[in-house]
């Protein structure tokens, strides 16, 4: 196939000596004298451009008067090797085409409040730190899929609009539909079982919500998540799946967002840590380390973000958080044989105080206790019947989880807030732009 691509900064390398057109728009302009520097920005890097008044026509050199930030041009010169310059190379200017000068950028280098920039999200974007973000996003998302399409899952997409919830109802969101009500998808999961039953080994990939009322920085309201869903699998088995995965996608980006966690200043040594077998402990002996630093933790309750940070604290790798009280986990959850009171669910908290990246568990297999289990949740037993159905024919042993693309893209950025993970976050406050 002919090549599309047109050069690129990131590209430079292979054009030393050689005249090449960038397109780019204005990212910062210098000007002294019979000299002026455009720092160029294509969406690939930065390149410093020098404009030098006797190697180009007196209307290219007057730019300098009127290039405005983001300014739109289409940049022609000679690519030098110059280890000053940002990226390593600069460009000698011979010619410089606008496209469109634009109006006074609201975002500058100078420091701005975040709510200003969130509300201006479609522009921040642009900036170097979300810039960089956003492509190790691409990357996460690219390991996941290569690593399950590499392992032989099939790719299953699941609907978002539902008649059923599957992770508790008190944070669903309601939509008319026609003279009816749906829900929002908050798993792709019970569909995804369905299709283990018809693949062995599938994953889905995409949207899921939750009208969480939380404000935190470790939760928004619009997420992806990728759920694969394994039949002839236990929860062993399952733990084994999620520590591969995430070992693999770690390793990805650390090969692959050199220059994004460079700029993000992320201590790449944390991640190269990042190597399986990660530590695995039961629900019971999380609540001894808590116990063990002070904590006056309620037994049986669920455990929050300090909780969190505190056991995760007493590892390198992120640690796999199994068995737990049944009445915190839901409906579909399999019973420990050993003891009834514990769910076979599992967790996966990332290090550093990220928290929780991964939830999943064994799936309850047998009719008859799921019936109960639906019951004893109160939910509504006719909207189930085609998942019940996944136990009446030929039902075996099967387990999964989801991992959060944004809170797994947080903790490899390193960065604070989950809201700088997406493009356009949704949050309790906010849904625009
Ligand atoms: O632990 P959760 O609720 O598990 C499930 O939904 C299962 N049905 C998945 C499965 O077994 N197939 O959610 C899974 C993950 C969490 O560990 C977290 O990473 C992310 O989804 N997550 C959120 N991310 C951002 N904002 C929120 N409000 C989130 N809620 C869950
Ligand atoms: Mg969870």
């Amino acid at each position: 196939m002919e090549k599309l691509t047109k050069t690129t900064i990131s590209q430079l390398k292979n054009f030393v000596d050689k005249t090449v057109t960038i397109d780019g728009w204005v990212y910062n302009k210098r000007v002294s004298g019979k000299i002026w520097f455009l720092l160029l920005r294509d969406g690939t890097g930065l390149a410093q451009c020098v404009i030098v008044k006797s190697e180009v026509d007196s209307e290219n050199f007057e730019l300098k008067n009127i290039l405005s930030q983001e300014s739109s041009v289409s940049i022609t010169g000679t690519v030098r090797k110059d280890d000053r310059s940002v990226g390593g190379f600069e460009i000698g200017v011979q010619s410089i085409l606008v496209h469109q000068i634009a109006d006074e950028y609201p975002i500058s280098p100078k420091e701005h409040g975040t709510d200003f920039l969130m509300n201006n999200r479609h522009l921040w974007m642009r900036s170097r730190k979300q810039n960089a973000i956003l492509k190790i996003r691409h990357h996460v998302i690219k390991a996941c899929r290569d690593f399950f399409d590499s392992n032989d899952f099939v790719l299953m997409d699941s609907p978002i609009l539902t008649a059923n919830a599957v992770e508790g109802t008190s944070d669903l969101f309601e939509v008319g539909y026609f003279n009816r009500s749906a829900f929002l998808t908050q798993s792709g999961q019970l569909y995804g079982e369905a299709g283990a039953m018809a693949f062995k080994k599938i994953y889905c990939f995409g949207p899921t919500f939750r009208a969480e009322k939380s404000k935190t920085r470790r939760h928004l309201t619009e997420f992806w998540m990728v759920e694969p869903e394994i039949a002839y699998c236990d929860l062993d088995e399952n733990m084994t799946w999620a520590e591969k995965f995430v070992e693999y996608i770690v390793s990805h980006c650390i090969e692959n967002c050199k220059a994004e966690l460079d700029i993000l200043e992320r201590d790449i040594s944390k991640l190269e840590k990042i190597k399986t077998p990660f530590p695995r402990i039961t629900y019971d002996e999380a609540v001894k380390i808590l116990e063990k630093k002070g904590v006056d933790f309620q037994y049986g309750s669920d455990f929050g973000g300090t909780d969190e940070t505190l056991i995760s604290e007493e590892y390198d790798c992120p640690v796999m958080i199994h068995r737990w009280p049944a009445e915190i986990k839901a409906f579909y959850m399999k019973r420990d044989k050993q003891n009834e009171n514990l769910a076979l669910g599992v967790d996966m908290l990332a290090p550093e105080g990220y928290g929780e990246i991964i939830g999943g568990g064994q799936r309850e297999d047998e009719h008859d206790i799921l019936v109960e289990r639906i019951n004893e949740h109160k939910l509504p037993i006719d909207v189930f019947g085609w998942y019940l159905d996944l136990r009446k024919y030929g039902s075996v042993p099967h387990s999964g989880f989801g991992l959060g693309i944004e809170r797994a893209v947080t903790w490899i950025s390193g960065i604070r807030h989950i809201r700088q993970t997406i493009p356009f976050p949704r949050t309790l406050t906010r849904l625009e732009p």
